[in-house]
């Protein structure tokens, strides 16, 4: 049967993955699957700041030009990821994202210049950056993060587009975020600062859902959120999709449930119709393609939680990929 790629490729949608680069190269099967299944590629943690300056003025860019590569070999566009972030800061910066020994103007600075950094080793070869990630708690407040702090507010959303825009105009540049899929205080929240940086026009051109749903929680209202972003002139793109679901449900007492499963293809068929019905909505990405190297059970532990992906752990197709696969076909 067609790849996702080529069904996607269809109606003019792109099937992503997030890619571990461990695996890429090393394992065959693995990389096989990359290649033939996807039309854009997301760096599951090498673009990422720790990685690419862990020592400061030094920069590795070995392994991301190693996907970026891959991804032009087998003609697929790469979706930058991620250029701010609380999380994985190189230690000269922060260890925890909320603190850090250098002043303000330090932390401004060194923000421009890994946005100039980053996006200028890259230019020409990103489709969608990532440019703000997680900036927003769940109830709708800014994180209180070294960005928040050093610039007094989130002013410091602006300046990182518009120094984006300025290194590689060409880029889309995104918001990215998780839990935006429903309507609630975070959502609402950064539709309020798109809403905003559109007035001031600030060069923001994407709002990124990343997607990680869980069987335990009812279905979101995906739709209407992509819709409403969507009005504001925004691209949208399912950018971090997996769907986990309790793996071990006997060690809570809990009876282990047979339709699990099915639960979990109905949630991935959902999010991909959702994007499919909205006509901004350009990419759809899973987050990574087989459990076994899923970031979900070493983080959802209690319960343990997995079986997130749509390849098993032996890398097979499972019931989500046939399910995403039928969608695309008659869509
Ligand atoms: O590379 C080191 C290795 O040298 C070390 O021995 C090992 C021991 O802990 O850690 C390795 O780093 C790990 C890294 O993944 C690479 O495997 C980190 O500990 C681990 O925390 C890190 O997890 C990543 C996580 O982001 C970090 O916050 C996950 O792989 C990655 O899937 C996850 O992705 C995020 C998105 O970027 C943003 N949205 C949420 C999503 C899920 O958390």
């Amino acid at each position: 049967a067609d790849s996702l790629r080529a069904l996607g490729a269809r109606t003019g949608l792109r099937i992503g993955t997030a890619i571990n680069a461990d695996e890429l190269g090393a394992n065959e099967e693995y990389t096989r699957i990359a290649a033939e299944q996807f039309s854009s590629v997301t760096a599951e943690n090498v673009m990422k700041w720790a990685e690419v300056e862990a020592v400061r003025g030094v920069y590795t860019w070995e392994k991301a030009d190693q996907l970026v590569a891959f991804a032009k070999k087998n003609r697929q566009l790469v979706r930058g990821h991620t250029l701010l972030w609380h999380n994985q800061l190189p230690a000269w910066l922060s260890s925890d994202g909320y603190t850090t020994t250098l002043s303000d103007d330090e932390v401004k600075a060194a923000l421009k210049k890994h946005i100039f950094a980053q996006m200028r080793h890259f230019k020409g070869q990103i489709w969608q950056w990532d440019v703000v990630n997680e900036a927003f708690d769940d109830n709708g407040e800014p994180r209180q993060t070294i960005w928040y702090k050093a610039w007094g507010g989130t002013g410091y959303i602006a300046d990182a587009f518009r120094w984006a825009h300025q290194a590689d105009p060409k880029a889309l540049l995104f918001y990215n975020d998780y839990n935006l899929e429903f309507t609630g205080p975070k959502s609402n929240a950064v539709y309020e600062l798109v809403r905003s940086l559109k007035a001031q026009r600030v060069p923001i051109h994407g709002v990124g859902f990343q997607g990680h749903l869980s069987t335990q929680y009812g279905y979101p209202d995906l739709q209407n959120n992509l819709e409403r972003f969507a009005a504001l002139g925004q691209k949208v793109a399912l950018t971090e999709v997996d769907v986990r679901t309790a793996t071990k449900p006997e060690a809570v007492n809990e009876p282990v449930n047979p339709l699990a499963s099915y639960a979990q293809e109905s949630y991935w068929s959902r999010t991909l119709k959702a994007c499919l019905a909205v006509r901004a909505c350009i990419s759809f990405t899973p987050w990574g393609f087989g459990d076994a190297y899923s970031w979900v059970p070493g983080w959802f532990d209690d319960p343990q939680e997995g079986a997130a992906l749509i390849y098993d752990e032996q890398l097979n197709p499972k019931g989500q990929y046939h399910v995403l696969q039928q969608d695309l076909a008659l869509a």
